[in-house]
């Protein structure tokens, strides 16, 4: 992955069957490859679609590169009696480069705590996998004004422990800012909230790092849509967006992807 590009991840999340996300990778690539966006594309299907998307990706000759698979979600063990749970290797097998850690549906719906979610990280960058590691406050917390305490802690503990792994290769960990909040509601946290809270995260991580500069990619997310994408990645310190809801459009994911 290239160190100043931008990346725009489609998270699909619980949407789509076998026919719909088919026609979605294959309209998106349709309009890829006429708008060749300059940014790194990842979608993040269902993990059970995953091999549909792939199958469609090598039949249409889009190189992995330009189009990146990734799973929504890990196992916080290797393998083993987990029912139900998916390993970061089996996600390898079906050519994921990367993985969406601790991602607010899974800490809040699915109750994940911060300790699961730093065990995932750790596998997840053993593995050699690109990390995305979610964090945000809920709307609770961003009126009582504790979104910077929350996104400490959040960093720390996922971080702290698996920080040798990615220091000298800092694009194997990116982090997504995603208010709670904002996500899914149509309701995006303001330009200078946005550029606020991302030049925090860009500070914790060079304290966590013991550095005064780092390169990892901070993504934004949080109801982006066509429309709000461009003045929302021309913040300093946005390297790229989660984007779920629109990106199950692909007119309005290929317009997000072009907005840089
Ligand atoms: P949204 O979801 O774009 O629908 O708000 C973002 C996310 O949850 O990753």
């Amino acid at each position: 992955m290239s160190k100043n590009k931008y990346l725009i991840a489609a998270n699909w999340k619980q949407n789509c069957d076998s026919k719909s996300s088919t026609k979605l990778i294959n309209d998106f690539v349709k309009l890829f490859n006429k708008t060749k966006p300059k940014c790194d594309v990842l979608i993040l299907p269902p993990s059970i679609y995953l091999d549909t998307i792939l199958t469609r990706l090598n039949k249409l000759k889009v190189p992995l590169k330009k189009i990146s698979l990734g799973i929504q979600n890990i196992s916080p063990f290797l393998n083993g009696a987990y029912t139900g749970e998916i390993s970061v290797d089996m996600a390898k097998d079906f050519k994921c480069s990367y993985s969406l850690i601790g991602h607010s549906e899974r800490r809040h719906v699915f109750m994940e705590s911060d300790k699961i979610i730093s065990a995932k990280t750790k596998l997840s960058l053993e593995s050699g996998m690109n990390t995305i590691l979610c964090v945000g406050e809920t709307i609770a917390e961003y009126n009582q004004k504790q979104t910077k305490e929350v996104i400490l802690r959040q960093l720390k503990t996922a971080l702290l422990k698996s920080k040798d792994l990615f220091k000298s290769d800092q694009d194997k960990i990116i982090i997504a800012y995603e208010p709670v909040w904002a996500i899914g509601s149509g309701k995006t946290a303001s330009l200078d909230d946005i550029a606020d809270v991302h030049a925090y995260i860009r500070n914790t991580l060079n304290k966590i790092l013991g550095t005064k500069k780092n390169t990892i990619k901070i993504l934004y997310g949080g109801s982006v849509n066509d429309l709000n994408a461009a003045s929302i990645l021309k913040i300093p310190d946005v390297n790229g967006a989660l984007v779920g809801g629109a990106s199950l459009n692909s007119k309005k994911f290929i317009d997000i992807c072009s907005s840089i």
